[in-house]
């Protein structure tokens, strides 16, 4: 560690010279300082904040699993974004370029395009479910669900059947409509619906801690109980927080690539880190006082945002403005990820096919929504033959990114910085107890516990 350390200058502060060299090769596109953090701040909001952490919030422990969250979001999820951040700066290329031209190995390059394809599987099923906050915020800002609706049964015949691929497809085109313009493209628009996303969030979050009833949910989620946390928790918590930070799929190190030399990364990735929090905090503040206001299961799972809310909203004064402002909430929050998740392979595509932006947009974009058809058709059954082992295509493809990729893409960014890249301290620009800290962190402390998560995860070893 010593040494890595004496590559630095004094104070810790990168040395001007070899930065200089650096900047020549690679990516000319940048974001400007405070556009790349709402761009960021972008990528990890998303349906993992406001759709699965609420519910898993709720299986796994109310308030305790959220103190779980955020210990592993602070001891590994932190240093592994800011690992993938200061690849993505050093190398300026594709999630599989960077590392390749960081450490000289070409073997590197192809752990890249696994986290590289990461992405691309996540998109294809990810814009499905963006599809659905799509719909649902067309049918409840028109008042479609009201009193009397089977909001079950609504939620499945609409899965089950054609209109989700319709869904699909306006999320594709509009995710490529913006990636096609690049960096200041990207940042333009998260600079915009980002702070949209606050506003609405914390107008919902005022109306619903009104309601009669809201204030136990506010303790489920506030008042820890540690007798509910299992093992399990801990790895679903460790697991989450690698999801959230949009982490082991490309996308951190793809964005870092076109951030400013001059920009402190320490910074930005506390920023970003504690955007997520915040998000997924005010998210939690509306989800279960409204579920406990009105007798909804908070741990009903993945149906929670689509069966249970849409209930509850439809029996508040006002709902349907409620109703649709939420829907409109979770599909600007899965935009602004799906974006960056998008950006990885047409990044990559660019770069090893030497295409331009609008061709490698284009053809990314038109896999991805063939790709993910398969999804959209299998996970309500329209389709009834895909699905194998008792889970439907889009549960395989959601396996094989979220639970296999990832974890394997976060441990290689990790070993990758902690053992095999010699210059991460001058990229970093950490002082020197930090940079000790953080290579601690991704040497002993990430590694082992990755390992574990992945163990759990796909299914090889339970406990
Ligand atoms: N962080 C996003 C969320 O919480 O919904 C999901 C995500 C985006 C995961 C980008 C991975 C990724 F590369």
């Amino acid at each position: 560690m010593d040494k890595e350390l004496h590559q630095q200058n004094g104070d810790g502060q990168v040395r001007q010279g070899d930065t200089a060299r650096q900047e020549d090769s690679g990516t000319a596109e940048r974001f400007s300082r405070s556009g790349f953090i709402f761009a960021a701040i972008g990528s990890s909001v998303g349906l993992g904040n406001m759709w699965k952490f609420p519910y898993i919030t709720g299986q796994y422990g109310g308030a305790a699993f959220f103190l779980l969250f955020t210990i592993c979001l602070l001891l590994i999820g932190l240093p592994v974004l800011m690992a993938e951040l200061t690849v993505g700066r050093g190398g300026r290329g594709s999630a599989s370029s960077s590392l390749v031209r960081l450490s000289g190995r070409k073997i590197w390059g192809g752990f890249g395009v696994l986290s590289i394809a990461g992405a691309f599987f996540i998109t294809s099923f990810y814009t499905v479910v963006a599809g659905w906050t799509l719909h649902y915020a067309v049918l409840t800002s028109a008042n479609a669900l009201g009193k009397g609706t089977d909001f079950a049964a609504t939620f499945f015949s609409f899965i089950g059947g054609w209109w989700p691929v319709a869904w699909q497809a306006a999320v594709m085109l509009i995710t490529g409509w913006i990636v096609v313009r690049g960096a200041s493209g990207i940042e333009k628009f998260n600079r915009i619906l980002i702070p949209a996303l606050l506003v609405i969030l914390i107008i919902i979050m005022i109306r619903v801690l009104q309601l009669p009833g809201a204030s136990e949910g506010v303790s489920f989620f506030l008042k820890p109980d540690f007798g509910k946390l299992t093992n399990e928790s801990l790895l679903v918590a460790l697991g989450h927080a690698f999801f959230s930070l949009s982490l082991g799929m490309g996308t951190m190190m793809t964005y870092g690539a076109y951030v400013d030399r001059r920009q402190s990364l320490g910074a930005a990735t506390l920023a970003v880190g504690g955007g997520d929090l915040m998000y997924a905090l005010l998210a939690g503040m509306i989800i279960f006082p409204t579920t406990f206001a009105f007798g909804i299961e908070p741990a009903q799972g993945p149906g929670l945002a689509f069966i249970g809310l849409p209930a509850a909203f439809s029996a508040m004064p006002l709902g349907w403005l409620f109703g649709g402002l939420f829907f409109v909430l979770l599909a600007i929050a899965a935009l602004t990820s799906v974006v960056s998740l998008l950006e990885v392979p047409v990044a990559y595509a660019m770069e090893r096919w030497r295409l331009s932006r609008s061709t490698a947009t284009v053809s990314t974009t038109v896999l991805c929504f063939l790709f993910g058809l398969p999804s959209a058709l299998s996970v309500g059954g329209a389709v009834g033959w895909l699905h194998w082992e008792g889970k439907s295509f889009f549960d395989w493809v959601d396996f094989i990114a979220s639970n296999i990729i990832l974890p394997l893409g976060g441990l290689m960014v990790t070993l990758f910085v902690g053992y095999a890249w010699k210059h991460a301290a001058q990229e970093a620009g950490l002082t020197a107890g930090w940079f000790r800290l953080w290579l601690f962190l991704l040497r002993y402390v990430a590694p082992v516990l990755i390992v574990l998560v992945f163990l759990h995860t796909s299914g090889i070893w339970s406990f």
